[in-house]
């Protein structure tokens, strides 16, 4: 028997145990395994039935991941699949822990499924811009009909037990012991002779499909905006479709199609890179796991503005006690009753309980009060963005703050180490960069001081981990990762507008390409007296020498914020998001045109999707070899999930190298001699261009 997979008998009934910790995926020692405990099951006429169970803490958690990409090892699953389900002595898949893609498959082939209460089955392989390539996609509809099917495999998310028994996938919810309860149910499918029932044959549940064949046209209408853009979801659509369309065998050829075309497509290349990127950038090499770490039991908030009551729910989210301070009654008034109303958002969309959110509102204390952050074990401040105010906030904190607890600041682009320097102890002094709004986007940057200590940033990485936050490590530096490439990609937005292109064209081939929004409604949305308080701090050390739009100050000098003040790059009408095109912001535009001596032209729409990305990318590139990030794979991260960009494409860095870097240095070396200084090409961009090599290549 293959190392991976065990075979002992219970009584009666053969116990195939698969043993390949963690998670127990489908290598191909696994799939060998089985089938080598099946044929001894079968063989021996000592066996009546069988049980496939999982060692360790879970069954099949999904396929080796490991294995994508290279040549195929026999046995394949579909040849498992097969020979499980055409076993003549009934098999029984027994579910703990997570049964996942591949896993469920499996489970699919067999002829019954017991699980206990805590299990859960899924088929998420469209979250790597896949669909489930073993069956699951005719198997599922077959088992609990195509509606519920499409439900579960264009989300790819995955149920639990006893909604799973409710649905028809399981039929038994067994208790704690696993095993004993699968080996009684198998004995109890014998002793009543119960038949062997071949998912592949049956039938009935696809007849509600088949009389009402406009399902899959209403379930790809119900997903066209959440999928924008992706192929995967929709790929999914068509193959449980060829479940109700066509007999089993011709539907599972179909589903291998449609899986080789979503295989070969960029995007799921583009998906598996987000996935295994999320993963390595929790990998500090000087930061191991095991690092100390401050177990943090109480928090506090210095602000309650737009991001300090986002901060405070993350805390009362995750069930930490959290103090917020404010300089006035009115600011903290009105701070936390934003946060009351966004609670009260929730429960009225059924997402949360009244008894959930009294319970949330009941951890978090408004005072004004700093001696009240004395108990905290992390301070995270959020008070304007002024570097005279934020060092007299933290002066005051390292006067309070207990021995050992964290110092944060969330800054989006003041100098950590000299916040740090207005403290005694700026090896307890760290950025965490939340996003807008911070109780939902799921970026956290944590920027990393000269001094900031290796206790500090565990500390905050498990913080980040216990409130559901994606983080990444950055250096320190003005704008970090995020918002120090976000200023060049603002800039050509704003260029190519003076050039003679619309805020609405940018934002259409910007949203075209992918992102959530283009970068003009964007500003609109955060707001964009933010960014001309930050130029007006740095407006004294400008160079006159380079260009510089005036287009942004201008609006901002006219009271036009954005949403808020029903105007900006665009106009609002009360109580309305939708940005409509303003006759006043293109006077403005042609007027700063003149002023710059700019004449005017037809943009195209590649022109804009190329200064965009590639001036997000030309400074990506500055950013790895200064060593601000980690890995070119982290610059993808901060940008899928902090700035909306599309997941199926990886991330810029990724989607660079996708393009290939010759042709991304040849843009921009020509964009240099087109506009000058700002499109220098970064040094690393050139070299790796001119030796054939992508940023994935580059390590330090
Ligand atoms: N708004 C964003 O989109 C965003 C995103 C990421 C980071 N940030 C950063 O977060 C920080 C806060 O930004 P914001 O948008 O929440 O600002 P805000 O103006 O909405 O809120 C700041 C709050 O801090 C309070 N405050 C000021 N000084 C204080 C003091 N000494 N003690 C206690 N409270 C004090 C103010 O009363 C105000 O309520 C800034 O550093 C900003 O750069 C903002």
């Amino acid at each position: 028997m293959s190392e991976l997979v065990s075979f002992e008998k219970q009584g009666s009934v053969g116990v195939i145990t698969v043993n390949n910790p963690p998670v127990n995926a489908l290598a191909q020692g696994v799939r060998q395994g089985l089938i080598e405990g099946l044929a001894r099951g079968i063989d021996d006429p000592g066996v009546s039935a069988m049980v496939i169970i999982g060692g360790g803490r879970t069954f099949i958690a999904g396929a080796d991941i490991r294995e994508f990409g290279k040549p195929p090892q026999p046995p394949d699953l579909h040849s498992v699949l097969e020979k499980i389900e055409s076993s003549p002595k009934p098999v029984v898949a027994a579910i703990h822990g997570t049964a996942l893609g591949g896993g469920l498959e499996v489970c699919l082939a067999c002829h019954y499924r017991v699980a206990v209460a805590a299990g859960q089955v899924g088929l998420p392989e469209v979250k790597l811009g896949l669909l489930p390539g073993a069956g699951g996609t005719q198997r599922l509809p077959r088992l609990i009909g195509a509606e519920a099917a499409l439900k579960m495999i264009v989300s790819g998310d995955p149920v639990r037990a006893p909604r799973a028994k409710e649905l028809g996938i399981v039929d038994e919810v067994v208790g704690e012991d696993l095993r004993a309860g699968a080996v009684a149910f198998a004995e109890k499918l014998v002793a009543e002779k119960k038949p062997l029932r071949k998912i592949s044959a049956a039938d009935d549940k696809l007849q509600a499909a088949r009389q009402n064949p406009a399902l899959f046209e209403t379930f790809k209408k119900g997903i066209e905006r959440e999928a924008r853009g992706y192929l995967a979801p929709f790929k999914c659509i068509e193959a449980v479709q060829a479940a109700v369309t066509l007999p089993f065998a011709e539907g599972l050829k179909r589903e291998r199609q449609l899986f080789q075309e979503c295989m070969a497509s960029p995007q799921s290349k583009g998906q598996i890179h987000a996935f295994f990127a999320e993963r390595e950038a929790t990998k500090i090499p000087d930061v191991p796991p095991g690092t100390p770490a401050r177990k943090i039991e109480r928090a506090a908030v210095i602000g309650a503005g737009t991001m300090g009551g986002g901060i405070a729910m993350n805390f009362a989210n995750a069930g930490i006690p959290v103090t917020v301070v404010e300089m006035s009654q009115e600011a903290l008034d009105r701070g936390l009753a934003v946060v009351k109303k966004n609670y009260a958002g929730t429960v009225e969309k059924g997402r949360l309980s009244q008894a959930d959110m009294d319970k949330r509102m009941g951890l978090i204390t408004g005072t004004l009060d700093r001696g009240a952050i004395r108990e905290a074990d992390i301070v995270i401040e959020a008070v304007f963005e002024e570097m005279a105010v934020k060092k007299d906030v933290f002066a005051a904190l390292d006067k309070i703050a207990k021995p050992g607890a964290v110092l944060a600041s969330n800054t989006s682009t003041l100098d950590i180490d000299q916040i740090a320097s207005a403290t005694s102890r700026p090896e307890a002094v760290i950025g965490t960069h939340f996003f807008s709004p911070a109780n939902v986007m799921r970026l956290l940057e944590l920027v990393r001081g000269a001094r900031t200590a290796k206790e500090t940033i565990a500390t905050s990485s498990e913080l980040s981990r216990r409130i559901g936050k994606v983080w990444v490590l950055a250096g320190n530096c003005d704008g970090f990762i995020g918002n120090r490439m976000l200023a060049p990609y603002l800039r050509e937005a704003e260029f190519l507008v003076e050039e003679g292109a619309t805020p609405q064209q940018v934002d259409k081939v910007i949203y075209d390409f992918g992102f959530a929004m283009g970068p003009f409604a964007m500003q609109d949305l955060a707001g964009l007296d933010v960014g001309w308080r930050i130029r007006k701090g740095k407006a004294a050390a400008r160079r006159k020498d380079l260009r510089y739009s005036h287009v942004g100050d201008r609006l901002c000098e006219q009271g036009r914020f954005g949403q808020k003040t029903g105007s900006g790059w665009y106009r609002y009408e009360p109580g309305s998001r939708t940005p409509r095109p303003d006759p006043e912001v293109e006077a403005l535009i042609a007027a700063a045109a003149k002023e710059g001596g700019i004449t005017r032209r037809q943009v195209s729409d590649e022109e804009v999707l190329k200064r965009c990305l590639w001036a997000l990318v030309n400074e990506g590139a500055r950013i790895l070899e200064e060593g601000i990030a980690l890995r070119s794979s982290d610059i993808d991260v901060t940008y899928l999930y902090g700035y909306g960009f599309p997941r199926y494409r990886g991330g810029p860095m990724f989607y660079a190298d996708q393009v290939g870097l010759k042709q991304v240095y040849g843009d921009v070396a020509a964009f240099h001699t087109q506009h000058g200084e700002p499109w220098t090409p970064a040094p690393l961009l050139e070299r790796l261009a001119k030796e054939g090599k992508g940023f994935r290549d580059f390590s330090r």
